[in-house]
C-alpha cells in the first residue's frame, strides 16, 4: 500500500530530502471485532443482524449514497428487506448543524475550559438528545484530533486542549454522554490532523512514542469509554493516507486500542478502494469517489471485489458488524426517530434526493429539540470563562454608577447571528469558529444586550461603542465611565474557506479587527477598564496584562447563544469564575516552538520534531515565561491547599496481553453468483446515489491485476499485542495505583469551585518537567473544607517504550505536584517506588 506515498514522494523529492525516514510499516489483517467489555450485547445483536443479510445489503451498510444525495450530511444505503432505514450522520461537535431548532453549545474548547467532568457530560447527554430528537444516528463528533500542536491551527476551538489527559477526560465523558442518549458517537479526527494548511496532502510525521504518549492518548480514552465510531482524517501519516494508514487503523486503532465500533472517512479522505477496506475503513462517507462506473470506491465496485476475491468475505461482514453493533450498542433499535430534517433544504417542502433534486415531499419538520438546555449552554457558558486578571477586587462588579461598553465583539451581527455561511465572517459577537461545526443559531445573546438589561436593573447609565475603528470616538465614550468593558476576539476554522487571509488556521496570534488598539485607546483614559476575549485559542496580550489602566481580563472563549447571559453572569458575580485555561498563553508568536506549514508539493513534510514537547510541556522544557501558564484562572475567592498524602493501592504486576485472536468469522453466505448481485429489472434508482449492485456479471471475468498486500486476506488466529486486550488497551493499564488526597478550604469571603490539579513527573531526562494527571472541580462555600482524591492510573505514570510495545514504569523517581494551575503548585511528595517493578 505504501508504493503509491513512494511514488508521490518521489515526484515531490528535490523539495523533501528526509521524507524516506518517515514510512509507515504495512500491517495486516485488519483485525476483526470480538466484542468485550461493554460490547457483548450488541456483538451479538449485530451478529443475528448481518448474518441475515445479502452480500449487496452487506456493502449498503458500508457506503455512503453520494454527496447531498439524501437528508443528512452522510447516508449510508439501507436494507428495505427487513426495514432498515438508512444510518444518518450529521456534523457537528457543537450543535447540529444544518437545521432549525437546535441549540448552539460552547464550543469543545470552551468545554474543556469548565475541567468539570459533570458539566462535560452534561453537554454531551444534551448534545445527544437533540441529535437523536431530528433522528440522526451518528453524530459527528467529539474532536480530539487537532489535539491543538499549533496554537494557529484551524480547529483546535471544535476539539479540547492540547493537554492529552484533560482532552482526554472531555472526550470520555462527551462520549458518555452524547451515548447514553441512544446517538453514536463519531471521534475525529483520526489523527495528526493538525493543521488545515494542506490538509489533504500533508504528511504528519510522528514517531511512535509521541504518538502513544499525545496524540492517541485521548483516542484511547474514547475508545474505552465505548465510542462507536471513529473518523479517519485528510492527512498522511508517515506518507500514507490516514484512511488507508495500515499502522494508525489496523495496528493502533483495532488490535492495540481494541476499537470494536467502525471506522468511517472523511469526507473525500478516502483514496483508494481493496487497499482502504483492507486497511481498515469500515464506512465510505460521503461514499463519491473516483469516475469509475460507479462513482464510488466502493458502492458496486466493493461489492466485485468480494465477489472475485479481492476482499475476503470476512472483511466485508466485520465491516457491517462493527457498524450494527455501534448502532445496538447506544440502544438505535429502541431509540429511533424518523428523520425529521433536511441538511439541504431550508423550506418545509422540497426534495428529499437533494443532489438529484427528486422525492419532493416535507422534508422539515423543523421540530424543536432545545429542550432546557439554554440553562445548561448558560451555566456551561458563565463556568467557562477564565479570570485572568483582576486587581483590586474591580470584579465583581457591584451596582457601578455608570459602565461603557465597547467594541464589534459585544455585539449583533446586524444581518442577524446566522448571516454568514457556515460562520465564514466575523461580524459582531464571536461564539463559534467557522467551518463544518458550526450549527445555525436559535439566537445569540450579545454581550451587549444582556449588560444592557443587567444596567438598567441596577440603574445603572449605561453607553454601548460599536466601532473597532474610531478610536477618538471610543476615547470620548468611555472617558467618564467608572467601568469601561472591551470587548474584542480571534477566529479561526476550517481550511476550505479563507478569511481575511487565514486559511482556517490564523495567520497571526494577534487581536483581530484592530483589538489591540481599541484597548489601548480605550485604556489611555479609562482607570478602571476591563478586557473580555472571545476566542480559538492563545492570543498576544501580554501588553494588555501588563497595562495599569486594565484592571480586569476575562477569556470567554466560544461560549455559543447564550453568550452574553454568560459573561454577564461572571462580571456581576452571580457565578464565580472557575474556569482554568486549557492552553498556555505566550508572549509571542515563537513561544510555542511551532508554526504552521506553509509549504507546496504533493505531500509537503510537516515533521513533529517536538516529539511531546508542545504547549506547557515546551514552555517548561525551553524556560519560556508565559503570559498566562496552562491551567491557569483566578476566583473572587481564595482557596488553600493541605494535608497531602500519598498511598499506593494496586500492586499487582502488569501483565503484557499475549495469545492470539480467533480467527476471522464470517456472518451468513456470501452468494457467489454474480447474477444475485445485480440491481432488481425494474428498481427505480436514485439518479446520482451510489448502489451496490454491480453493473453487469461480465465485469467479474475482467481479470484485473489481483494483487494485494501480503497479509492482508489472511483469516486465521492473528497475535495479540502486549499493550492491548480490550476497548482502550490493556486493563491493566487503568488500574489504580495510588490514590493521592488532598484538603481544600475556601479562606475568601464568597462560594465557588477550585478547580484542583495533580501534575506528575515521569522523571527520565526525556520525560516533560510535568504533566497532567488528574483534576477535580471542588464547590466550597466560604470557610468550607473538602478532601479530594486523585486516582492515579498505571497508565499515568507509564512511558512507552517503542522496543517492547508496551507501557513500562521507569525507574526514574517521580514527583506530584499539586496546585491552582500548572505553574502555581501548592503541595509536593513523591512517589513510592514499590508499585513500579
Ligand atoms: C512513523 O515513523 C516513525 C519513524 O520511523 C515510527 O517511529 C512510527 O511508528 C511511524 N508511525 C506510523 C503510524 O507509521
Ligand atoms: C441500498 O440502499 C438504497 C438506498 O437506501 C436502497 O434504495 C436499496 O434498496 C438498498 N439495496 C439493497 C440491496 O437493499
Ligand atoms: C421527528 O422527531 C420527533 C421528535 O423526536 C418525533 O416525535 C417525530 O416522530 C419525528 N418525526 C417523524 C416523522 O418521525
Ligand atoms: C418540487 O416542488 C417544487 C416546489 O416546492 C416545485 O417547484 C418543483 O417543480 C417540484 N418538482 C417536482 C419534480 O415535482
Ligand atoms: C438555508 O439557511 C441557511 C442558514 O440561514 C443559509 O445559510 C442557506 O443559504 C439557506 N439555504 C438555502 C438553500 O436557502
Ligand atoms: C503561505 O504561502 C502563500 C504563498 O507563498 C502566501 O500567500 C501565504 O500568505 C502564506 N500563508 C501563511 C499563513 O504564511
Ligand atoms: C492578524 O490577523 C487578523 C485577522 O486576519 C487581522 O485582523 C490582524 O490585523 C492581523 N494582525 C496583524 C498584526 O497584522
Ligand atoms: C490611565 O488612565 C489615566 C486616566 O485616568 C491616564 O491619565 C493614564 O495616562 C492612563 N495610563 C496609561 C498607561 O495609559
Ligand atoms: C486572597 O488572598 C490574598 C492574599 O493571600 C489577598 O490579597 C486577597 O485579597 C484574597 N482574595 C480574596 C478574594 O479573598
Ligand atoms: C490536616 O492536617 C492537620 C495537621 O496535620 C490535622 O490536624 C488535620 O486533622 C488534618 N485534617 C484532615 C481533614 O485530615
Ligand atoms: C476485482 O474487482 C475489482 C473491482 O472491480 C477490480 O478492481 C479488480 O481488478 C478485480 N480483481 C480481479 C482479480 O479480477
Ligand atoms: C485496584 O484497581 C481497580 C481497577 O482500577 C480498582 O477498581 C480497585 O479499587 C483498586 N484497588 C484498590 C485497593 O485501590
Amino acid at each position: 500500500m505504501f508504493h503509491l506515498a513512494l511514488l508521490y514522494l518521489l515526484a515531490a523529492s528535490s523539495s523533501c530530502v528526509h521524507a524516506q525516514q518517515y514510512i509507515s510499516a504495512p500491517s495486516y489483517p485488519s483485525p476483526w471485532a470480538s466484542g468485550g467489555p461493554g460490547w457483548d450485547e450488541a456483538y451479538a445483536k449485530a451478529k443475528d443482524f448481518v448474518s441475515q443479510l445479502t452480500l449487496v445489503e452487506k456493502v449498503n451498510l458500508t457506503t455512503g449514497t453520494g454527496n447531498q444525495a439524501d437528508l443528512c450530511t452522510g447516508n449510508t444505503g439501507s436494507v428495505p428487506r427487513l426495514g432498515f432505514r438508512h444510518l444518518c450522520l450529521q456534523d457537528g461537535p457543537n450543535g447540529v448543524r444544518y437545521t432549525d431548532l437546535n441549540s448552539v453549545f460552547p464550543a469543545g474548547i470552551s468545554a474543556a475550559a469548565t475541567w468539570s467532568r459533570s458539566l462535560l457530560r452534561r453537554r454531551g447527554l444534551a448534545l445527544g438528545e437533540e441529535f437523536r430528537g431530528k433522528g440522526i444516528d451518528v453524530m459527528l463528533g467529539p474532536v480530539v484530533g487537532p489535539l491543538g500542536r499549533d496554537p494557529a491551527g484551524g480547529r483546535n476551538w471544535e476539539g479540547f486542549s492540547p493537554d492529552p489527559y484533560l482532552s482526554g477526560v472531555a472526550v470520555a465523558e462527551t462520549v458518555k454522554g452524547t451515548q447514553e442518549a441512544g446517538v453514536v458517537a463519531c471521534v475525529k479526527h483520526y489523527i495528526l490532523n493538525e493543521q488545515e494548511h494542506f490538509r489533504s496532502g500533508i504528511s504528519s510525521n510522528l514517531d511512535d512514542r509521541t504518538m502513544h504518549e499525545l496524540y492517541l492518548w485521548p483516542f484511547a480514552d474514547a475508545v474505552r469509554a465505548g465510542v462507536g465510531s471513529v473518523m479517519c482524517s485528510y492527512n498522511r501519516i508517515n506518507n500514507t493516507f490516514a484512511c488507508e494508514n495500515t499502522q494508525a487503523l489496523n495496528y493502533l486503532l483495532k488490535n492495540e486500542l481494541s476499537f470494536q465500533g467502525f471506522v468511517m472517512s472523511d469526507w473525500g479522505a478516502q483514496h483508494s478502494g481493496a487497499i482502504s477496506a483492507l486497511s481498515g475503513l469500515d464506512m465510505a462517507m460521503p461514499g463519491d469517489g473516483p469516475r469509475n462506473s460507479y462513482g464510488s470506491y466502493w458502492g458496486g465496485a466493493l461489492t466485485e471485489m468480494v465477489l472475485n476475491g479481492t476482499i475476503p468475505q470476512w472483511r466485508i461482514d466485520d465491516m457491517a458488524l462493527r457498524i450494527m453493533a455501534a448502532f445496538y450498542k447506544v440502544g438505535r433499535d429502541m431509540k429511533r426517530v424518523d428523520i425529521n430534517y433536511s441538511s439541504w433544504v431550508n423550506a418545509t417542502s422540497g426534495p428529499r434526493y437533494f443532489a438529484s433534486k427528486t422525492g419532493n415531499t416535507t422534508v422539515n419538520q423543523h421540530v424543536n429539540v432545545q429542550g432546557e438546555h439554554s440553562s445548561l449552554i448558560r451555566e456551561i457558558g458563565a463556568k467557562s470563562i477564565v479570570l485572568l486578571k483582576n486587581v483590586g477586587h474591580s470584579l465583581p462588579l457591584r451596582k457601578p454608577s455608570s459602565i461603557a461598553v465597547i467594541g464589534e465583539d459585544a455585539q449583533d451581527n446586524p444581518r442577524g447571528p446566522n448571516a454568514c455561511v457556515d460562520r465564514i465572517c466575523n461580524t459582531g459577537t464571536l461564539a463559534m469558529g467557522w467551518g463544518s461545526a458550526t450549527a445555525e443559531y436559535p439566537y445569540l445573546i450579545a454581550p451587549a444586550t444582556a449588560l444592557e438589561s443587567q444596567a438598567k436593573g441596577d440603574g445603572t447609565v449605561f453607553s454601548n461603542f460599536k466601532s473597532n475603528w474610531d478610536l477618538p470616538g471610543a476615547r470620548a465614550a468611555v472617558g467618564n465611565a467608572s467601568v469601561a468593558i472591551v470587548f474584542v476576539n480571534a477566529d479561526a476554522g476550517e481550511g476550505y474557506k479563507d478569511l481575511d487571509g487565514n486559511l482556517g488556521d490564523r495567520k497571526n496570534l494577534t487581536l483581530w479587527n484592530g483589538g489591540d488598539s481599541l484597548v489601548e485607546a480605550v485604556a489611555s483614559v479609562n482607570p478602571n477598564t476591563i478586557v473580555v476575549i472571545h476566542s480559538v485559542g492563545p492570543v498576544l496580550i501580554d501588553h494588555i496584562k501588563t497595562h495599569p489602566n486594565v484592571t480586569a481580563m476575562l477569556w470567554a472563549g466560544l461560549p455559543g447563544q447564550e453568550s452574553g447571559n454568560a459573561i454577564t453572569d461572571v462580571l456581576y458575580g452571580r457565578v464565580n469564575p472557575q474556569g482554568k485555561t486549557p492552553f498556555t498563553w505566550g508572549k509571542h508568536a515563537g513561544d510555542w516552538g511551532v508554526a504552521t506549514l506553509n509549504a507546496t508539493g504533493i505531500a509537503p513534510q510537516q515533521v513533529f520534531s517536538e516529539g511531546s514537547f508542545i504547549d506547557y510541556r515546551h514552555f517548561d522544557l525551553a524556560g519560556i515565561e508565559p503570559s498566562f501558564e496552562f491551567g491557569f484562572g483566578l476566583s473572587y475567592t481564595n482557596f488553600t491547599y493541605s494535608n497531602l498524602t500519598i498511598t499506593p493501592t494496586n500492586g499487582t504486576a502488569y501483565q503484557p496481553d499475549t495469545g492470539k485472536s480467533a480467527p476471522a468469522p464470517t456472518f451468513g453466505v456470501v452468494d457467489r453468483n454474480a447474477s444475485s448481485a445485480l440491481a432488481p429489472k425494474s428498481f427505480p434508482k436514485v439518479p446520482r446515489f451510489i448502489y451496490p449492485w454491480i453493473n453487469d456479471v461480465n465485469a467479474l471475468n475482467s481479470s484485473g491485476s489481483g494483487t494485494v498486500p501480503a497479509g492482508s486476506q489472511d483469516g486465521s488466529p492473528q497475535n495479540l499485542l502486549p499493550a492491548g486486550g480490550a476497548p482502550g488497551g490493556n486493563p491493566g493499564l487503568y488500574d489504580i495505583v495510588y490514590s493521592i488526597r488532598v484538603l481544600i478550604t475556601n479562606t475568601g469571603a464568597l462560594p465557588g469551585t477550585e478547580i484542583a490539579q495533580l501534575y506528575v513527573s515521569l522523571g527520565g531526562p526525556d520525560d516533560p518537567k510535568v504533566v497532567l494527571r488528574g483534576f477535580d472541580d471542588v464547590e466550597l462555600s466560604p470557610g468550607q473544607s473538602k478532601e479530594v482524591v486523585f486516582a492515579v492510573t498505571r497508565r499515568d505514570i507509564s512511558s512507552w517504550d517503542p522496543v517492547t510495545q508496551n507501557w513500562i514504569a521507569s525507574p526514574y523517581p517521580k514527583g506530584v505536584y499539586i496546585g491552582t494551575s500548572s505553574r502555581q503548585i501548592m503541595l509536593h511528595d513523591n512517589l513510592s517506588r514499590d508499585i513500579l517493578t
